[in-house]
């Protein structure tokens, strides 16, 4: 029988959001949160905030495209797997919105898109504890996603990452 295949516009966003996030978990982990707030941090900080920003955006368009295309079948924990996704995306679009509330809040917007100065510490700031905690919740759940993925790949061997143009 021939496998589900997701849309290629789906495909697209949901690797260039994989991208996105990872890149975001990352770099924001080990890089900016290390770095003193000083002037050479702005540009840093730019990346960040336009790749957030365009995360929440693919987020959106995901849920956009899934409804105007067809679902794949159901597999073996799929409804955990569902949780797990709505999970991600819920913690997803929270970073942003906290991510932006901090940016505003503690000047950080005014600093990297205009004029001023970035604050002392970001961690004085609510919305950056919340960011902080969000960040680790959702690099749980993306291992759990990831885990499942490979799960279905390897062990059950239903070959279930065709769904997302991954071999066959
Ligand atoms: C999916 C979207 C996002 C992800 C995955 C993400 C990830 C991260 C991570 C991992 C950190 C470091 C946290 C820590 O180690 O405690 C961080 C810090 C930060 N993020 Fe984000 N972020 C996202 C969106 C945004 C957006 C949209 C903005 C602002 C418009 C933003 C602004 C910040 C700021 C100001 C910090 C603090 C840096 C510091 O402490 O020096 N983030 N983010």
């Amino acid at each position: 029988m021939r496998q589900f295949r997701y849309a290629t516009s789906q495909i697209l966003v949901h690797w260039f959001s994989a991208l996105a996030i990872v890149f975001l978990l990352i770099t924001g982990t080990f890089i900016l949160a290390e770095l003193p707030n000083t002037p050479e941090k702005v540009g840093n900080l730019r990346i960040h905030m336009l790749i957030g920003g365009f995360a929440g955006l693919l987020v959106l368009w995901r849920f956009w495209l899934r409804g105007r295309h067809p679902v794949p079948p159901p597999v073996i924990g799929h409804k955990l797997a569902r949780i797990v996704r709505m999970a991600m995306n819920l913690g997803i679009l929270l970073l942003v919105i906290s991510g932006t509330v901090l940016a505003f809040q503690s000047g950080a917007f005014e600093a990297v898109f205009g004029s001023g100065s970035l604050p002392a510490d970001f961690m004085e700031f609510l919305p950056r504890k919340v960011h902080g905690i969000l960040t680790k919740v959702v690099m749980g759940l993306v291992a759990l996603h990831v885990a499942g993925a490979l799960y279905h790949q390897f062990f059950l061997r239903d070959r279930l990452m065709a769904h997302m143009g991954i071999g066959k």
